[in-house]
C-alpha cells in the first residue's frame, strides 16, 4: 500500500515543521510501519518511541490525523491506498524533538497515586547488591494501563490545568480506593479531592474514546466522584 507520511518536525533552536515521507507498506502493516520505513528510506534523524509493536509497553503513543493512537496496533488499511497520514507528537506533553514527548507527566502522576513504575534497579538495596525482599513484586502497577499517555493527550482539562491528575491517575486512584492493599486511602482522598483533583473533569469523556485498553477512565472518574460525594455526605450527616 503507497502513502504518504506528512511528520511533525522539530529539532531543539529550530522552528517546527512537516516533512511529508512517500512510503510504501504491506496491507496488513499498522501506522507504525509507516513510520519506520519514512525513517529507513527517507530520513533516519526522525524521532519516535517504540519498542514491543504489540500495545504492550505503551512507548509509541502520537497522533495520527488528530486522534490518539498506538501506531503499532492502528492498520493501515484504515485510511485506505493513498492516503496522506499526518503524524504528530502527543499534547498535552513538552516535546523534546520530533514525535518524542517528555513522558515524565504520565509516570509523575502514578507516582503521586502511589503506583510508580519502578526500575529493576530500584528494587535493589542501597549498596546494588541484594534485592529488596520479594524483589520487583514488592510493587504495584495499575492493572490494564499501559500508562501509554493517550488519556493525558486527549484530555480537554489538561489542556487548560497542567497540575490536573488526569485521567490515568484518576481511574488508578478508584482502582486503589476499591481495593487499597496498604495503600494509604485517606492521603489519596486529600490528593483526589483538591482543586487540580476529581471536580476538574467536566466528563468529555475524550480520555475513554482515546484508550486503547479497557481502562475506561472516565467510566472511573463517575464512579470516584460518586464514592467522594457519599463519603463527604455521610461525614456531613455524622457517618
Ligand atoms: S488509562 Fe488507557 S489511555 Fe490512559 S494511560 Fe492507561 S492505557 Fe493509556
Ligand atoms: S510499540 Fe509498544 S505499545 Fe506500541
Amino acid at each position: 500500500m503507497k502513502l504518504n507520511v506528512k511528520m511533525y518536525r522539530y529539532k531543539p533552536g529550530s522552528e517546527p515543521h512537516y516533512d511529508t515521507f512517500p512510503v510504501e507498506v504491506p496491507d496488513t502493516g499498522n501506522v507504525l510501519d509507516a513510520i519506520e520505513r519514512a525513517w529507513a528510506d527517507h530520513d533516519m534523524s526522525i524521532m519516535f518511541r517504540h519498542a514491543c509493536h504489540h500495545a504492550s509497553c505503551g512507548s509509541c503513543g502520537l497522533l495520527v490525523n488528530d486522534q490518539e493512537k498506538l501506531p503499532c496496533v492502528t492498520p493501515v488499511k484504515d485510511y485506505g491506498e493513498g492516503a496522506t497520514l499526518k503524524i504528530d507528537p502527543m499534547r498535552n506533553m513538552p516535546v523534546i524533538t520530533d514525535l518524542a514527548v517528555d513522558a515524565s507527566p504520565i509516570y509523575q502522576r502514578m507516582q503521586l497515586i502511589g503506583m510508580p513504575i519502578i526500575r529493576n534497579a530500584e528494587t535493589l538495596r542501597p549498596d546494588g547488591t541484594e534485592p529488596l525482599p520479594n524483589g520487583v513484586e514488592t510493587f504495584k502497577r495499575f492493572e490494564n494501563c499501559l500508562e501509554c499517555g493517550l488519556c493525558l493527550s486527549a484530555c480537554p482539562v489538561m489542556a487548560t490545568d497542567p497540575q490536573f491528575l488526569g485521567p490515568m491517575a484518576l481511574a488508578a486512584a478508584e482502582r486503589a480506593l476499591a481495593e487499597p492493599r496498604g495503600l494509604d486511602a485517606e492521603r489519596l482522598y486529600q490528593l483526589i479531592d483538591d482543586e487540580h483533583g476529581l471536580w476538574r473533569c467536566h466528563s468529555s469523556f475524550e480520555c475513554t474514546e482515546a484508550c486503547p485498553y479497557e481502562v475506561d477512565p472516565g467510566a472511573a472518574i463517575m464512579r470516584l466522584k460518586r464514592k467522594v460525594a457519599a463519603r463527604k455526605i455521610k461525614r456531613l450527616l455524622g457517618g
